[in-house]
């Protein structure tokens, strides 16, 4: 049997390694090393969660029990370049929240927590984004989208979507 290429970088390995100081333990690490992985390459799939458990000297099951655990994790494919998460919670959804998640689901063609075909975008309910002021309000990638109808959020998103390219 041919084993199988490995996904895990040197880099990411390192990245995992440098932070073992601040932890008191190697399982400690575990959700720290999903981050790494999940940020390089917008999932986590199965093959890297065995290879962060030999890293960390735990079970497979164990890295697994955790990204199931969070939502967060893509695991089967990878979240679109640009990931949005739109805000569900009680201010942004008095204030037309779920039409938002709805209008924008409706215009890339995909449920909520899908991607679109191309891989350019990932639409996902989320809680609390902690700008309540602004509500309804979406983080697309590292940006905060304020105050938001359905056309401005579409137009926002357009923005951010061509920064990640
Ligand atoms: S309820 Fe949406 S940001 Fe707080």
């Amino acid at each position: 049997m041919i084993a199988p290429v490995p996904i895990l970088t040197a880099e990411m390995i390192a990245q995992i390694e440098a932070l073992a100081p601040r932890y008191p333990n190697r399982r400690a690490l575990t959700l720290p090393a999903l981050h790494i992985v999940h940020d390089a390459l917008r999932q986590v799939p199965q093959q890297a969660v065995v290879e962060i458990a030999a890293v960390l000297g735990l079970a497979p099951a164990e890295v697994q029990d955790t990204l199931t655990f969070y939502q967060f994790f893509h695991q089967e494919k990878p979240h679109g370049k640009v990931r949005a998460f739109v805000c569900r919670s009680i201010s942004c959804a008095l204030r037309g929240g779920d039409h938002l998640l709805e209008h924008l689901c409706h215009k890339a063609g995909v449920k909520p927590y899908g991607t679109t075909a191309d891989g350019e975008l990932t639409i996902e309910p989320a809680e609390c984004l902690g700008a309540c002021d602004f509500a309804p309000c979406i983080l697309a990638n590292d940006d905060l989208l304020k105050n938001l109808t359905p056309e401005s959020a579409e137009a926002a998103l357009k923005q951010v979507q061509a920064k990640a390219t």
